[in-house]
């Protein structure tokens, strides 16, 4: 049998297509939910065994990327989700040995695409395979709600609803591919803050519900009916810690974008282009312009295109 001494895991980002925030329930969380979809911006997670010379950490971390301002907001200590992953599986299997986590960055920091949460469900699936673990995918789901509401949907990807506090996942049928621009922000945002905002603008909000518009749009295949269905309730709150987040919008969705909003808790705005049945270089030619309209507005630090949705975790 041939042991890995080194593995590497591919992990996407996720936009969310609805977003519905209800009321702060006891344990401090809020009751969502949450359509995740899969996009192509990928993290690669390589786990690999530490040196044994020297007694040390369960975890040491290691992050390159393509954005230093992004870059500067990754812990490389035990903080980092990454490493709460790798010690919350040696603490349930009672086996692991020291590794380095490097995490290849392409994902926004801080951004709203669930970054930290990808390099979490990356490092699991990574170290249960470094560490002959062998869970079952149910254990490993498990594992993942216990590190974050978002962690879960990482190892699973495509498009998929969550519940509870966004971590009960189920998959929702989406036959088509779309299209999408992001637009990353030179700024980074609090999840915890901006769930607090959300409290104050919204005292009163209610349960959170499936929208049925949103649901048949994905189940159809239609990206126009997507565009128009896409809904975040946590973009006020996003838009009024950061206000110039409106022009970002406004900019891509003047310039033919055919839905926009906050990804998440935000700062990065994403912007439906296309897809399902369309004519490939319409919606090449509406990318075009998206992306030039919101290079032109000087608000962000980048703009990247994506396909989604796409699969979890890969083991490469
Ligand atoms: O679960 P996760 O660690 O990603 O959550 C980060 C923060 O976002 C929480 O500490 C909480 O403030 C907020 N949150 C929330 N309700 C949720 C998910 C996250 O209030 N369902």
């Amino acid at each position: 049998m041939t042991v890995d001494t080194t593995v590497t895991v591919r992990v996407p980002a996720k936009v969310n297509l609805q977003l519905a925030v209800g009321p702060r329930r006891e344990d401090g969380f809020h009751a969502l939910v949450n359509v995740f979809h899969a996009v192509s911006l990928f993290d690669e997670v390589t786990v690999k065994a530490a040196s044994p010379r020297q007694p040390r950490a369960l975890a040491a971390l290691t992050a390159t990327g393509q954005s230093e301002s992004h870059l500067a907001r990754v812990p490389l200590d035990e903080t980092n989700l990454a490493a709460r992953a790798a010690a919350l599986l040696a603490e349930e299997t009672g086996s692991g040995f020291p590794v380095d986590i490097h995490l290849d960055k392409h994902i926004p920091v801080a951004g709203g695409m669930a970054g930290g949460s990808a390099d979490a469900a990356a490092a699991l699936v990574a170290c249960d395979r470094l560490w002959g673990c062998g869970l079952s995918r149910e254990r490993l789901l498990d594992l993942a709600a216990r590190l974050g509401s978002d962690v879960a949907f990482g190892l699973v990807g495509d498009t998929a609803v969550g519940t509870g506090r966004g971590e009960l996942l189920d998959p929702m049928a989406s036959p088509a591919r779309y299209r999408w621009v992001f637009a990353l922000s030179t700024r980074g945002l609090s999840t915890a803050d901006v769930f607090g905002e959300y409290d104050r603008l919204r005292p009163d909000a209610p349960d959170p519900r499936l929208d049925p518009a949103l649901e048949k749009a994905l189940a159809d295949g239609d990206a126009e009916a997507l565009g128009r269905s896409l809904s975040n309730d946590l973009q006020p709150a996003a838009l009024s810690l950061l206000p110039e987040l409106q022009r970002t919008l406004d900019a891509g969705r003047s310039a033919g974008a055919i839905g926009a909003l906050v990804s998440g808790s935000g700062p990065t705005c994403a912007f439906l282009i296309g897809g399902g049945g369309e004519d490939a270089a319409v919606v090449a030619e509406r990318e075009a312009g998206v992306v030039a309209a919101l290079r032109a507005t000087g608000l962000c630090e980048q703009v990247v295109a994506a396909d989604g949705d796409v699969p979890g975790t890969t083991v490469l």
